[in-house]
């Protein structure tokens, strides 16, 4: 831990008199302490996470305290709430709060790949929020790969290469792990059949370039032989696996994540063994990923 920052806000509520920005890894991540999230979300909590979002890309929080009501509260700053588009095709609805039980991680579900949140609908979720309620004694952590720091990197040839491109987004992996019926996994995959996004971005909010293709579900880019597209991806997709780009947070329960799905990937580490693990997850909606 480093770069510590000593805040002090107007004393408008009690909630943002005092807290500190504990920056985590140099490319991206902030822990922040002494805020409490349990008060009401005034417009100036909203506007505090939010900058400190764009800024440090994924934010961690300890010990909160806050219940779902709470987490579904502070999700409506970054945007209206969306359901899992699986679980939306069986009638769970977008303002629905479902603890996400990841494990034991023999169940099938884990871990997942390194991606973005929803890449694959033409307006992928901005922010997503996962809040620990179990949290195995050792393992299970989250990690996140900064698409800002990966994209600064490349070098500028390979920059000059990518920028006019489009990939193809589907979410057929995960679709093949989750659904066992055929016609729902069929149906599902025609709705999902396929969107393109830019292989780089503009944030909408801090104006930053950002590398947006994902391993999980990023398929081909547009307009290259099948051989070279497999390639490119393979090497945009390995900027996310470099330890400059990655923090790696250790849950406890009540512990909060809060990432921004247009500048971060996350990757559910695979490594409790039969232990428990349940999250809830909130996400809010986002436009669609620009040039
Ligand atoms: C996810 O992949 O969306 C969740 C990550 C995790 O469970 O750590």
């Amino acid at each position: 831990m480093n770069a510590v920052t000593h805040a002090t806000r107007p004393a408008e509520t009690h909630a943002i008199d005092d807290f500190e920005v504990i920056r985590v890894e140099a490319n991206l991540g902030a822990e922040i302490r002494g805020l409490d999230l349990t008060g009401p979300v005034t417009d100036e909590l909203a506007d505090l996470l939010r900058s400190l979002l764009w800024e440090h890309q994924v934010l961690f929080f300890r010990n909160t305290g806050i219940d779902d009501a709470k987490q579904a509260e502070i999700g409506r700053i970054f945007g209206p709430p969306v359901a899992d588009s699986i679980a939306k095709r069986r009638g769970v609805k977008d303002e629905d709060i479902i603890p996400f039980n990841t494990g034991p991680y023999s169940n099938g579900y884990y871990g997942t790949p390194w991606h973005a949140d929803a890449t694959y609908l033409e307006t992928p979720y901005q922010v997503s929020i996962l809040r620990s309620v179990i949290a195995p004694e050792l393992g299970g952590d989250t990690a996140f790969s900064s698409g800002i720091s990966a994209y600064e990197a490349l070098p500028d040839e390979v920059k000059q290469k990518i920028e006019s491109l489009d990939a193809i987004h589907r979410p057929n992996g995960k679709a093949y792990r989750l659904i066992d019926d055929e016609k729902e996994l069929a149906d599902y995959l025609d709705e999902y059949s396929g969107v393109a996004h830019p292989v780089v971005i503009t944030h909408p909010f801090n104006g930053r370039k950002v590398l947006y293709v994902n391993e999980g579900f990023t398929k081909e880019v547009v307009g290259l032989p099948e051989d070279e597209s497999k390639e490119l991806l393979r090497t945009l997709t390995h900027q996310f696996y470099r330890p400059e780009n990655i923090v790696r947070f250790k849950w406890q329960p009540g512990s909060l994540a809060i990432w921004d799905n247009r500048s971060v990937q996350h990757y559910g580490v695979a490594d409790y063994g039969q232990a428990q693990r349940q999250l809830v997850r909130i996400v809010a909606q986002g436009d669609r990923p620009r040039r």
